[in-house]
Order: structure tokens, then sequence, then C-alpha cells
């Protein structure tokens, strides 16, 4: 049956575009159009090919889900083995493998690929004359599954190359891996069907991968980056960075991490680099790979057993672990929220030694239901507090028994209450209970509340035990005479105490809203509600729908503010404080220029001024200051020695002020439209 030309021109134009939103989409991460947009091309184009089935090509953007469900999966040879990595664990075995590296090829320094090692399975891609034409994943390197039906459905794996230049047979490999809010959400999803849990990204794009159904695969979000190659690659530039520019351009997707680095120094600056960014990248890594960058030098390394002598696998410490429950109790914390915690025997997680571990809740105790005894697998990614993160049933000992959530608080024996809806139950002490007590006061003498320099744990436990400070206002009655009888305490530590206390009576409203520790009020609420009321007096008199009214303050906030100062007991302390002479500046009415309203900013470095003094300036000025980098984000001022907060503004575009921008800036001198 042959097909209107019309209707061919159509569907061919219709590939291009789609192709083309496709690349821009997962390859350049630029999404061109709305994804209604494109599910209208992709839909015409169906129609089309189902009225006209003689347009159909296996290339074709419709193809990539519509293989029926496999039995199971055949054998591939690889023609190239797919080659595994040998491991280092420190800093010791980078410079060893230099060594080897710098032997066997004569070189003073070489130049290396520093890459992130993906945490998930490694691809094998096959083109013939620029089509999409087999995938297998890597078995025992020899002999891999092919998994071309299901490969075909990752949107960021091209069908038909781009541009031109590529070999007629083409094997690229790389790793198929799930993003990690991809499989938060996939995760969540999953439990409430009641359905398998998959207990990292990794497992989960396995099982993706390994679907015998293709039309379940495309339902994941799977996604590609490509580091390698097989066959073909006789055809390839010598320069491993010219080839991965090369597989850019052809469709693939590469890795913006992947770097150039030079000797054991560059590769473990890229490691420390790469290990700080580990928590904000948004796939799981766990580790860094160096190569050495020149195949011809590749070549003359050659390769041992199963691993390349010019590449090195460099491994983060493991972010879990497992160990053995050995109590369970729980924490009070400042607002008297009741925390579960497991009490372990020590383990070295995430870089660090662990003997606590939090349950979260009362709910995720039973839901996890973990008990005294268990081996569990503990976690402790970044800087997040370690978490247990599952039991292991089958070393459960026989009579381990579930927790119960004890019904008083045990520093100070009040009942704990959970209200309904809540997911936390609270000791409902108060300040009465002396772990709240510590928890209020340690809030409040913090650097970015009240600033009392040199008030930390130790003594505010003291103060607490001996019954010298019930509330934060009881701090501003303690005189030299007072600290100085405290243990450890010299007659001139006193003396700088007294002083520091009286420095931070000189306070901002911002700060002081958020030395007074109300549930939910962090620190950008309560610059936010200073801001907004501009005094205190508003503030406390307003109504839970003024209180709503203020730009990121919710419902539950709006009341749990409410509900703070309809507590007798904290207006008290309120006006005890400012007897005591703890005061601040009158703000600006709020009808002052605010030239920086809805901009977004954040700060990073280190400023010739601390970096709270900056932060309060700008918010002053209007601006909202957040502590990590957004394609919202619009501008951010860069100090000296940046973070990676830097590297991400100049790659989202963001707008980057120095010190001296940033000053012209605060002084009305710079005008963002200008
Ligand atoms: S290169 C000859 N690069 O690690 C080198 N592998 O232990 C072969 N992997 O099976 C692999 N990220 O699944 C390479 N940037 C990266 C990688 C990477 C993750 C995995 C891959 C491979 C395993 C080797």
């Amino acid at each position: 049956m042959s097909v209107p030309q019309a209707a061919r021109e159509r569907a061919r134009a219709l590939r291009e575009e789609i192709e083309a939103h496709n690349y821009r989409y997962y390859v350049l991460d630029e999404p061109s159009v709305p994804d209604a947009e494109y599910d209208r091309l992709l839909r015409e184009l169906e129609t089309l090919e189902a009225q006209h089935p003689g347009l159909l090509t296996p290339d074709s953007p419709t193809q990539r889900v519509g293989a029926a469900p496999q039995r199971g999966f055949d054998k591939v040879q690889h023609q190239v083995p797919m080659l595994s990595l040998a491991n280092a664990f420190d800093a010791h075995e980078v410079r060893e493998f230099d060594r080897r590296v710098r032997e066997g090829t004569g070189l003073e320094q070489v130049e290396y690929l520093a890459e992130p090692k993906f945490d998930g399975l490694a691809i094998s891609l096959r083109y013939e004359r620029g089509l999409f034409a087999g995938a297998a994943t890597r078995g025992d390197g020899r002999t891999g599954e092919d998994v071309s039906a299901n490969v075909r459905t990752i949107r960021q794996v091209p069908l038909r190359l781009r541009g031109e230049g590529w070999p007629a047979t083409l094997v690229v490999r790389g790793e198929v891996y799930m993003r990690l809010a991809d499989f938060a959400a996939r995760d969540g999803r999953r439990l409430a069907a009641g359905g398998k849990v998959f207990v990292n990204p990794r497992n989960a794009a396995a099982g993706a991968l390994r679907q015998l159904d293709p039309a379940i695969t495309a339902t994941r979000p799977l996604r590609l980056f490509c580091y390698g190659f097989g066959e073909g690659g006789e055809a390839l530039p010598d320069a491993q960075p010219q080839i991965l520019d090369l597989f850019r351009d052809w469709g693939f997707p590469v890795c913006p991490e992947i770097d150039v680095v030079h000797g054991a120094e560059g590769c473990l600056q890229y490691y420390k680099r790469m290990a700080g960014r580990r928590a904000e990248l948004p796939y799981a890594v766990d580790g860094v790979v160096y190569k050495v960058t020149s195949r011809r030098r590749q070549r003359q390394l050659g390769t041992v057993a199963r691993a390349p002598r010019w590449a090195l696998a460099h491994k983060f410490p493991a972010e879990e672990a497992v160990t053995r429950v050995e109590g369970l109790g729980v924490n009070i914390g400042r607002t008297g929220a009741v925390t579960p915690v497991a009490r372990l025997e020590t383990v070295f997680v995430g870089g660090a030694h662990v003997t606590n571990a939090t349950l979260h809740n009362e709910d995720e105790v039973q839901r996890k239901d973990v008990r005294v005894g268990d081996s569990v697998v503990v976690r402790r990614a970044g800087d997040v507090i370690p978490e247990v993160v599952r039991v292991l049933p089958e070393r459960r000992p026989a009579d381990a028994q579930p927790f119960r959530m004890p019904v008083a608080c045990p520093v100070c024996g009040s009942h704990i209450v959970r209200l309904e809806g809540e997911a936390v139950a609270r000791c409902s002490g108060g300040l009465y209970c002396p772990a709240q007590r510590k928890g209020a006061l340690m809030h409040f003498a913090q650097r970015r509340a009240m600033n009392i320099d040199g008030l930390g744990e130790k003594l505010i436990e003291q103060l607490i035990e001996r019954d010298l400070v019930h509330t934060p206002a009881d701090l501003y009655a303690l005189d030299v005479t007072a600290l100085a009888g405290l243990e450890r305490m010299a007659e001139r530590s006193a003396h700088n105490l007294a002083d520091a206390l009286e420095r931070s009576k000189s306070a901002t409203l911002a700060r002081f809203i958020y030395a007074l520790g109300m549930p939910h009020v962090g620190e950008a609420t309560a610059a936010t509600l200073a801001a907004h009321f501009g005094a205190l007096e508003p503030l406390r008199r307003a109504d839970a729908e003024a209180l709503a009214q203020v730009p990121d303050v919710g419902p539950v906030v709006a009341a749990a503010i409410r509900e703070f100062f309809d507590e007798a007991h904290n207006g008290d302390v309120i006006e005890a404080l400012i007897a005591a002479g703890v005061h601040w500046p009158e703000a600006r009415a709020p009808s002052g220029p605010r030239p920086l309203e809805g901009r977004t900013a954040v700060i990073t470095g280190t400023f010739s001024r601390p970096r709270d003094e900056l932060r309060d300036a700008l918010q002053h000025l209007g601006a909202r200051v957040t502590g990590s980098v957004s394609r919202k984000t619009d501008f951010v001022a860069v100090g000296d020695n940046p973070g990676s907060k830097a590297d991400k503004a100049a790659q989202f575009g963001i707008r980057i002020l120095d010190e001296t921008a940033l000053h012209a800036l605060l002084e009305g001198e710079l005008d963002l439209d200008a």
C-alpha cells in the first residue's frame, strides 16, 4: 500500500521535531516545549503511523515501547569485553596507581579523565549505520543479556544518531541509573500500592531493566550516562575527552561532572570536590573513576586480569552498613518532640563512627518494626543524621520484643502526648522539662540567634542542674559572681561570658524572633516575619489569618505561632527579656525601600564581614536568602574559597556578585536590572 507523499513528509517532520525535543530534554537537560506540546506531537505521529503502516520505521520515536513481553533474555557475546575496575580506598593507593602509570608510560605527569562512578548498571549499546541495533547488560563481561526491548524505552538512548562521522558499527557503553528524586517518588508509590519496595535506586534500575515486559520498563524513569565504547572504537580519536565530545554531538548523554586532571594530586582534588558534592548530586555516586586520557597510552599499559591498568575506581566510604541494635530509647528535642533512637553497636559508615541512629517517629518504628537485638542497615549520607533504614528479619533473635513508645517523658516524667494528625509525639513538660530547657537555651544562645559567645552545651547543663536558669530570660540575671561559681569557670571566663551576655542584648528583631524557638519558625521564616511586621507587638497580636498572609507562612506555621504567643508563660519570658534590656533597632517601616523584594539570593565563600551580617542586610532590603542554588536563584554573592554553590551558579548561568559588587548593591549603587 503506498503512502501519500504529504503523510510521508509530515511523519518525517514530526520525527525530526520530536527527536530534537528529546535531545534538548534528555541530553542537554533544557526542555524546549511543555510536556503537553510534546505529547501532542507524539500522538499526531502515532495516528499518522496507524493510518499508514508503511510509514513505520524501527527508529521512530513512537517505537520506544511496543515489543511484546519476553520469556527470558537471549545471550549476547561482547566482541570487546566489558572490563571491570580496580578499586582504591585511600590516597596512598591512588598515588601508587599513578606511579605505576608513570612507570609504564615513561611520562612525568599523566593526564587523566576524572569521572563520577555512577551507582547504576553497565550497559552496552550497539549502533549499525547510525541506528540503534540492540543493547546488552555486562553479564560476566564476555556474555551479557539482550535487553534491547527494554533499553529502547529509555528516552535518553538515541534510536538514531545525530550529526555525522560515526563509524558504521559503533558500540557505546555507559551506565543506566535512576535519579534519586525519581526513585524516592517511585518508592513511595510502590509502597502505597503495597508492592515490592526497592532498597535503592540501583536496585530499582536493575529491576526495571530486567523486566520481561518492556511496557513496564517504559514507565520507569531510567536514565543514561555514556563513558566508554567497544567495537568501532578504532575509528575514534586518541583523546578520551574528544571522544566524549563526539558522543555528545551524536546524541548520547555525557555527565557534565567529567573533568580532565593532572597527576595523582589532580585526581585527589577531584575526589575531594566530588565527595563534597555527593549529597547534592541528583543521582547516586559511589566514588570517582580516573582514566588515562590517551588511548595510545592505555594500550601501552594494557590489562591485568579483567581490569585495565590505565583506570582506577576511587571509592567513597560506604553510606550504608549493617550493625546490631543494642537498645531503643527516645530523645527529647527543644520543642518537646520525642524522637525514637536506636543505640547501636558502633559501626563505621559514611566516613564516621556511628553509635546512635534516628528512627524519626513512632510510626516509622512501627513500620520498620525495629527491635532490640535486630541486625539493621544503618545509613549516613553526608552531614545527614544517621538513620536506621531497615531490619534484616532473617537475623532477628527469637525473643526480640516490639518497641513501645514511652507514655512518660524519660527526662521529666511529664505525659507524652501525640495530637491527632501529628506524626510527632511531644513531652508536655515545656520548660519544666530539663531536656527542653536545655534545647531551648542552646537554641537561644547560638550564633545565629542571640549569639552568646562562650555559652555552650556543658555550661547550660550545669546551669540547669544547679537550678540557676529556667528560661532564657534567667540568663540575663547571672552576674560574674554566679558565673564564677560554676565548675571549670575561671574568673576571666566568667567576665568574658558576662560581657557576651551584655553584648547579646543588642539584637535584631529577626534574630530575637528566631531565638524564641517557636515550632516551625526557622531563620528564614523569622526574617520574613520581622520584615513583614516591622516590630514585635504587631506580630504578637496578629491572628492566624493575618499570619497566614505572610509569604512562606502556611496555616500550620500560622497556628503554631499563634499558639506560642497564646501561652501566657511565653509572654512572661518575652516581657522578662525586654525588661532585662534585650532590644533591637526599630525596624525600618515596612513601607521603607525594599529594592530587593522578590529576589532570591545565595551567599557562599568568605567575606570581610560575617556572612550573617550580609544576609541580614540583604533581607533588610527585601531579598530572600536561601542556602542552596536553584534555577530560581536571582544572584549568588561569591566570596573567597567558595563552595560548589559558585560552580552551580555558573552552570545555571546565574548572576554572580563578588564582594565589591555586593557592597555596591547594599549601598544602593548597583541596580540589578540595569
Ligand atoms: S569505566 C574499563 N566509568 O563500574 C573501564 N565504569 O567496576 C570500564 N561504572 O561495570 C568501566 N561509573 O558499571 C567506568 N565513570 C565510569 C563508571 C563505571 C560506574 C561502573 C560500571 C562498570 C563498573 C566497573
